[in-house]
């Protein structure tokens, strides 16, 4: 099957990691999570006291920054400097600033400048806020992932309880709707429905019913592009 560039993109915590990542099981595609660039970015912004408001230093911080991604048994990991941080990145302080670094343009700039790297294979499915827009907007499948804020957090909930992580629903709540109001609202590359993405709303859908949707999509774009 011809292999084509897939972007995912919606609101925080819909479930376009878990179908993202299913996809690209399921197809044999490279999955990259261009959430976790972001936030393996505001990671370091943290540890290294970066004043994501003086951007002389963010843009030196930047140069000290090497992504890049590997896959083991637990799936596809993101490694800062070398050190993996895939469960360090998914903690409430990272998501607290996140949303903020993501506004910052020479941060975007960058990212963006790796995403569209690691698509020149195609046989790519790359989820995040701009793919369709800004990274990939040749992508032949695009996909606008959305769902019930109550629902969305109800899942990250009880994804961070088995986890461990201490954490109160409330407070999941009040982060999802705070970065989607960021993300929405940014000037630079704003979380939007690309006009020639079709819309999944998998609120009352399982993740079998939602990658069944999805690969359907996918047979039907390989088909007609021939
Ligand atoms: O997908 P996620 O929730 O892990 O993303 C974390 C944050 O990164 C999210 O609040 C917005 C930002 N982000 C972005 O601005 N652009 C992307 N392509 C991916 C994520």
């Amino acid at each position: 099957m011809k292999k084509i560039i897939i972007a995912i993109d919606g609101h925080s915590s819909c479930g376009k990691s878990t179908l993202a990542k299913a996809m690209g099981n399921a197809l044999g595609y490279t999955y990259i999570s261009t959430g976790d660039m972001y936030r393996a970015v505001t990671l370091y912004f943290i540890e290294n006291q970066v004043d994501i408001k003086n951007i002389a230093a963010v843009k030196e911080a930047l140069t000290h920054i090497r992504l890049h991604f590997e896959t083991d048994e637990n799936g596809n990991r993101i490694h800062l400097n070398g050190r993996d941080v895939s469960e360090e990145i998914r903690k409430m302080h990272v998501a607290d600033l996140v949303s903020p670094v993501a506004t910052i343009p020479e941060v975007r700039r960058e990212m963006v400048r790796q995403q569209q790297e690691m698509g020149k294979q195609k046989g790519i499915v790359m989820d995040g806020r701009d793919i369709g827009t800004v990274v990939f907007p040749e992508a032949e499948l695009k996909i606008f992932l959305t769902a019930d804020v109550e629902e969305r957090a109800r899942r990250r909930y009880e994804e961070l309880i088995v986890k461990g992580h201490d954490v109160q629903l409330e407070e999941i709540k009040t982060n999802l709707s705070e970065r989607d109001r960021i993300d929405s609202s940014r000037a630079d590359s704003p979380l939007m429905k690309a006009e020639d993405s079709v819309i999944i709303d998998n609120t009352f859908l399982n993740h079998e019913q939602q990658l069944e949707v999805a690969l359907d999509l996918v047979r039907e774009r390989v088909r007609e592009i021939g």
